[in-house]
């Protein structure tokens, strides 16, 4: 879950590193290091919390054409400089940046210090520069070390390595992600493409297993064989642009106001390809939908909406609990995974689970070269460009809409869920547009609240669960969501005076979640309804056009909208939520 980066070329390794890991932060945040390589040292800084505002000037380092850097999430040790990364091996000529995790860290730590080597860091991390001395104490060249280092790891990792006497960089994955970007003369290896947007747009996307080494040239290799593989390029169709802020004070802000254009977008798919997942859903003898987090909620969704439109069943699971269906899983299944990054750990272990069970799978992606990309056997993009915020917005939205084209796609009428986007892509805007100013007040105005709700029946069940964690992840306030009759099965217990609960109501359930409404209402509740007309139950409303069953692309938009201005109001980092990171590379 942490950012890495690695540069060597003919510009300045700190600047390139530094800005790189501005705009890698948002895979944690809780502290960040950089290590500048010179003629004869390595300098380090490393220090705790976000990077944020730290300028060249402040790193006190002279220019260097070759660097790293890691922003962390902590798994192993507590957040602390001593555990922030890079980290040294015991000459200080080997430094290392690593993501994962080392399962086997304990017995290896036991006997590096049997042969001398001191830990300095509680981190798992640091086996790294240490092995790969030990084994080059050996005469075994970098290249080799880095090898037979990996080969003795247990565990997932992405590293940037680099040798302090050859000036050699290395860089290695299994299990998290890691992409080369090659320049003219320069060489980038980073978790992800943004880092390099703005050098260059080249990238070749490591799979698990894999090496590079970088001196003049760069070159791939397979870990344990030590043979050469030919890999081919990527040109990456993100611009640099979509990676700012631009005008925006936040990507949240940012990222909710694309989705004027986001929704429009995800329905933009090649016939083709709709045609072969269609028949794919058709074909199978048992459909699981799996995702973690918000990509889960749409998940959710994908039951509704399959049930609703293609009449068919389809099952929904956590993808961390996946394998626990695997008793049921034949040649004969479709397993299709939700996912913004393409790299969700527990994802990417529930699709190979499906593959061991030689399971068909497809899956709804945002990352374009992602672990999730090329693990399944088609994907369907989302199109939605980069989303930087820890909180998924846009990409939610679009895994909808993309839901719904294969919902209408199986029924045999694309063309209707076509014309309900195309509705739904022009109503955007004006929900945004006029909501803002109103949710903010509103959340100023209920921003000490200690407990939320949120209720929805059918279609707006999943938007109530998704709408629960936008609220609570941001604003640290505690938020459920329920399908509407549920909540009096026990939680309305916790209804008393003020309380707010958001109430989604949509003209087929209107009657039921009224009344369900008024319960709540009678016990103190303060109603917020989200509908496409007013009811006098409601204290407060926002009005969302009727686009029948492509409400949830919609409903969700005010309560993204409502989340961002609480956060604000609270004085939280919406970017930043404490404890998050944006693509859970753990399991
Ligand atoms: C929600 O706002 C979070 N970003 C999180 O729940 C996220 O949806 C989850 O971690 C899954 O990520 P993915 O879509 O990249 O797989």
């Amino acid at each position: 879950m942490c950012g890495i980066i690695g540069y060597k070329g003919n510009k300045d390794g700190n600047e390139v590193v530094l800005k790189g890991l501005h705009s890698l932060e948002y895979r944690g945040y809780d502290s960040w290091g950089i290590a500048s390589v010179h003629e004869n040292e390595i300098k380090i800084i490393k220090k705790v919390g976000q990077i944020g505002h730290i300028k060249l000037k402040d790193l006190g380092f002279p220019k260097s054409n070759l660097a790293l850097g890691h922003t962390r999430w902590a798994t192993h040790g507590g957040v602390s400089e001593i555990n922030a990364h890079p980290h040294l091996s015991k000459n200080k000529k080997i430094v290392v940046v690593h993501n994962g995790i080392v399962e086997n860290f304990q017995e290896l730590r036991r006997f590096l210090e049997e042969q001398g080597f001191e830990f300095i860091s509680e981190t798992d991390s640091e086996i790294f520069p240490h092995l790969i001395e030990y084994f080059m104490e050996q005469k075994i060249n970098f290249e080799g070390a880095v090898r037979r280092t990996l080969n003795k790891i247990e565990g997932s990792f992405a590293i940037v390595a680099i040798n302090l006497e050859s000036k050699e960089m290395v860089g290695a994955r299994h299990g998290s992600p890691l992409v080369a970007g090659i320049g003219n003369g320069e060489f980038f290896l980073a978790s992800d493409v943004p880092p390099f947007l703005a050098y260059t747009k080249k990238a070749v996307y490591l799979d698990d297993g894999e090496l590079t080494i970088i001196n003049k040239h760069i070159k791939f290799i397979n870990i344990e064989t030590g043979k050469e593989i030919k890999k081919q390029h990527q040109t990456i169709e993100w611009d640099v642009e979509q990676a700012k802020k631009g005008k925006y004070p936040h990507f949240m802000l940012k990222e909710i106001n694309e989705q004027k254009d986001t929704i429009k977008l995800a329905a933009e798919q090649p016939p083709e390809l709709i045609k072969k997942v269609t028949k794919m859903i058709e074909d199978a003898r048992g459909v699981f939908f799996v995702g973690c987090g918000t990509s889960y909620h749409a998940c959710v969704s994908a039951a509704y909406v399959f049930a609703k439109i293609s009449k068919i069943h389809v099952n929904v699971v956590i993808a961390s609990e996946f394998s626990e269906y695997e008793d049921f899983l034949t040649d004969k299944t479709l397993v299709v995974a939700l996912s913004q990054s393409g790299e969700t750990a527990d994802l990417l272990e529930a699709i190979r689970t499906a593959k061991k069970h030689n399971c068909k799978t497809f899956s709804v992606v945002n990352v374009v070269g992602s672990s999730l990309t090329r693990l399944c056997d088609r994907n369907i993009m989302m199109n939605a460009g980069p989303e930087i915020c820890v909180l998924s917005t846009k990409s939610y939205t679009s895994q909808l809409t993309i839901l719904l084209l294969l919902a209408y796609s199986v029924a045999g009428k694309l063309g209707k869920a076509k014309e309900l986007i195309d509705t739904v892509s022009k109503s955007v805007g004006e929900i945004i547009d006029t909501n803002l100013k109103k949710l903010k007040q509103l959340a100023t105005k209920i921003k000490d609240a200690t407990d939320f709700f949120l209720i929805g029946r059918g279609l707006a069940f999943p938007s109530a669960l998704e709408g629960a964690l936008k609220i609570k992840e941001i604003s640290y306030i505690h938020a459920e969501g329920f399908a509407g009759a549920e909540l009096k099965h026990g939680t309305i217990a916790l209804i008393e005076d003020g309380v707010p609960v958001f109430v989604l109501s949509t003209p087929a359930t209107r009657h039921l979640i009224l009344s369900n409404a008024m319960e709540i209402k009678s016990r103190g509740g303060y109603i917020i309804g989200i509908d496409s007309e007013d009811n006098d139950v409601f204290d407060y409303f926002i009005k969302v056009p009727d686009v029948g069953n492509a409400e949830p692309i919609l409903w969700i938009i005010p309560i993204q909208i409502f989340s961002y201005y609480i956060a604000l109001a609270r004085g939280c980092d919406p970017d930043k939520p404490r404890n998050l990171a944006k693509s859970v590379t753990v399991k």
